[in-house]
């Protein structure tokens, strides 16, 4: 069923928000619960369809799992080998974090090789070579990647990128590896630290993790924990560009500035006024936003994730802006439909060349990706009249609870129903 928003844009976002917890320090841990036989208690789990779907997965997997007010409880005392888990494991591409546990708990995992998408191709061959460095057999074949090994040793796995999955896996893996893993070239995403805290709870010795080179010391018994995961940086950048979009007031609770440096600062580079507390950041906009250049990397360079909503930002901002993308291949899908609202925006390359103008004209849009969807949503709040979005079902894979959060802020958002819409 494909929900439809239709925003009545055009007037400013103010007030309060308070941020969920984050969906990409959620899944890796909801994986890394299956390492244990004990119970783990999860909390700040947030309420989308990417979560709801790792659940599905952890319970066919054989996990008892218990879903309460945010609370993820995970007892994985004995796991299935998964083979039957194809169908769900293809709809979202994280699922294949759990060949790291599954060959950590089982010695074998079997996982579909998880498609493309609107982003990219989305390999996961740095997966791969650094599991088969820690003694995996891998083959591939009619798109099932199983990976086996009777025991892990501990390596030193250099990443050719830094895969933010890649580190994932591998670290989970190499905590039940014998001896020392030495991963350099490590992803440093805070997603990352959040896991290694995760995973030293439960009695694993992960050192260096948010820095390019963590080292994993395998082999040691792991038991049952309790755990918060951190707030989603994502979800807070992007109320961020939101409020100064729509030339808002906006103040974000539950937030850990710390983990937004390069958005805070490309914010305040085009004109925002940021101020920063504890666990809380304040966003107000100026008139007028000048024209920025940007560049994405991995952390704790401007993240990828926020690339649409800065284009989103700097549609309607002065002068001309220009960002690159340096992550994913093909992460400039949506501007298509930035440009059926009036954006003037060119892609050449790896970058997109944005001319800023006075306002955008409302139209009907379609989401092509989670954060794809976000840039349309900023869109058409900052533009008056009503713009209608397709393909809500992206949205609801990444942000909670969105309309009615933005609403609280002032904003007028009404979600339909596919079966109403058509009528
Ligand atoms: C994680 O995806 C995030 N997802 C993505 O967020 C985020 O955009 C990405 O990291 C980069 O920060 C989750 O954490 C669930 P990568 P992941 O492996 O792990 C290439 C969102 O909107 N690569 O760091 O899949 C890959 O093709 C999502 O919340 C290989 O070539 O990202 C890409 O170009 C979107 N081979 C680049 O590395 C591999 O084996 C970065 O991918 C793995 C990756």
């Amino acid at each position: 069923m494909e929900d439809r928003y239709f925003i009545e844009g055009g007037s400013s976002l103010n007030g309060t928000v308070a941020i969920s917890g984050s969906k990409n320090a959620s899944l890796p841990i909801l994986v890394a619960s299956l390492l244990t036989p004990d119970r783990s208690v999860i909390s700040g789990v947030p309420y989308l369809s990417d979560i709801g779907n790792m659940i599905k997965m952890l319970t066919e997997l054989g996990a008892q799992v218990g879903c309460q007010d945010h609370q993820v409880t995970v007892h994985a005392r004995d796991l299935q080998p998964g083979d039957q888990l194809c169908l769900l494991a293809k709809t979202m591409r994280a699922s294949f974090l759990l060949m790291g546990a599954l060959l950590a708990r089982n010695g074998r995992g079997c996982l579909p090789l998880p498609g493309g998408c609107a982003i990219g191709a989305r390999p996961v061959n740095l997966h791969l070579k650094g599991l088969a460095r820690l003694g995996a057999e891998i083959s591939i074949e009619k798109g099932l990647v199983t990976a086996s090994a009777k025991r892990l040793r501990g390596s030193e796995v250099c990443l050719d990128f830094p895969s933010v999955g890649a580190t994932e896996n591998i670290m989970m893996a190499a905590t039940c590896a014998q001896g020392v893993t030495t991963l350099v070239n490590a992803a440093a995403e805070p997603e990352i630290a959040d896991l290694a805290l995760f995973l030293n709870k439960m009695g694993a010795r992960v050192t260096g993790a948010g820095t390019p080179v963590v080292q994993i010391d395998g082999g040691h018994p792991l038991h049952g924990v309790v755990h918060t995961v951190i707030p989603d940086r994502i979800e807070a950048g992007t109320f961020m560009v939101a409020a100064a979009a729509t030339r808002g007031q906006v103040r974000l609770k539950q937030v850990i500035p710390e983990h937004l440096r390069a958005v805070i600062a490309k914010l305040r580079e085009a004109g925002a006024e940021v101020e920063e507390g504890t666990g809380e950041l304040f966003v107000w906009a100026p008139r007028e936003f000048v024209p920025l250049t940007i560049e994405t990397a991995p952390h704790p360079g401007f993240p990828t994730d926020m690339q649409p909503q800065f284009a989103a930002l700097m549609a309607t901002s002065g002068g001309t802006s220009r960002i690159a993308e340096t992550v994913f291949e093909s992460r400039f899908l949506y501007t298509q439909e930035l440009c059926r609202m009036g954006a003037c925006i060119e892609y050449s390359g790896d970058s997109i060349i944005i001319r800023g103008i006075k306002a955008l004209s409302p139209a009907r849009v379609k989401i092509t990706d989670l954060r794809a969807g976000a840039a349309l949503a900023i869109a058409a709040l900052s533009t008056w009249g009503e713009t209608e979005i397709d393909g809500i079902y992206h949205l609801d894979r990444g942000y909670e609870e969105l309309e009615d959060k933005l609403n609280g802020l002032g904003a007028r958002v009404r979600r339909v129903e596919e079966q109403a819409a058509n009528l």
